[in-house]
């Protein structure tokens, strides 16, 4: 679809993937609502790009109901990204409930509660778009990030039906599945990346498959893009990935 004059709302535009999915919409010529809950990133992205902040913690109770709400009444909308998200490091034995709760809040039920609220708006345009960013752990599972790769994974099937699900509609549903992006993701989860590869790509890397998502309709893509070759392996010969995973993967 072509996102000229299109309204894009993007979740977590105030960081990382999702400031980068911003620009790129803006420069692509879309207008757009900027969720994030860091009230000054997000003025000083509103400012340079003429969008709409709507700030919400979706690990409250009920937050993600009232940005739905909020982002509604701004108007209509032709695109959502669900990018929103956080890692956790370590093993699950060590995760408080508090902190698996939090994972699953905001990397799995919000994206699955602002879609459905927002989907009746979606439906009403003649040609719409979902892009979900999932990740490489949603597909393969990392040492100790066990419940971080389950919210991937759960969101990631959640696409897979969806897309079924609106076929025939004008909504069009893609996943872009990122591996290591250089952000505040890693700072931000309490460990940086420790691995020597794959190497962080850009942030500005992802954005552009967001892009591409939506404009050529792509349903699934991988950025790097020889990440689904480990994904192709694992399908086909189980036994083989677990063997190589269990030399070469380690957590991240
Ligand atoms: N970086 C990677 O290597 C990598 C790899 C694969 C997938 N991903 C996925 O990419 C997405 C974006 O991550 P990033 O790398 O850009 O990380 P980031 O720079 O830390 O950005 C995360 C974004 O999510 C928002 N967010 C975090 N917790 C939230 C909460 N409780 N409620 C609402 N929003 C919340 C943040 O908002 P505030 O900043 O305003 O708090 C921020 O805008 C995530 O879904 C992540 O799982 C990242």
């Amino acid at each position: 679809m072509d996102v000229r004059g299109a309204v894009a709302v993007v979740t977590g535009a105030s960081s990382g993937i999702g400031a980068a999915t911003a620009l790129r919409l803006h420069e692509a010529g879309a207008r757009l609502v900027l969720h994030g809950r860091d009230g000054d990133r997000l003025a000083a992205l509103a400012e340079r790009t003429g969008g709409v902040a709507v700030r919400a913690d979706f690990a409250e109770p009920g937050a993600v109901e009232a940005a739905a709400a909020e982002i509604t009444r701004a108007g209509r909308i032709d695109v959502l990204v669900n990018n929103a998200g956080l890692g956790y490091a370590g093993p699950v034995s060590g995760m408080s409930g508090a902190d698996v709760r939090r994972l699953l809040s905001v990397n799995l039920a919000a994206p699955v509660e602002l879609t459905r609220a927002l989907l009746p708006d979606l439906l009403d345009r003649p040609r719409a778009a979902v892009v979900f960013v999932t990740s490489i752990a949603g597909r393969a599972g990392v040492a100790g990030e066990s419940v971080y790769s389950a919210t991937k994974a759960g969101v990631d099937v959640f696409a897979e039906s969806l897309r079924l699900e609106l076929a025939g509609t004008g909504v069009r549903v893609g996943v872009v599945v990122p591996g290591v992006v250089d952000t505040e993701f890693f700072a931000r989860r309490g460990r940086p990346y420790q691995r020597r590869s794959p190497r962080p790509v850009p942030a500005g890397k992802v954005a552009d498959a967001v892009l591409e998502a939506i404009t050529a309709e792509r349903a699934e893509q991988y950025v790097p893009r020889w990440l689904r070759l480990p994904i192709a392996v694992r399908a086909t010969a189980p036994s083989v990935y677990r063997a190589l995973s269990a030399r070469f993967g380690g957590s991240s």
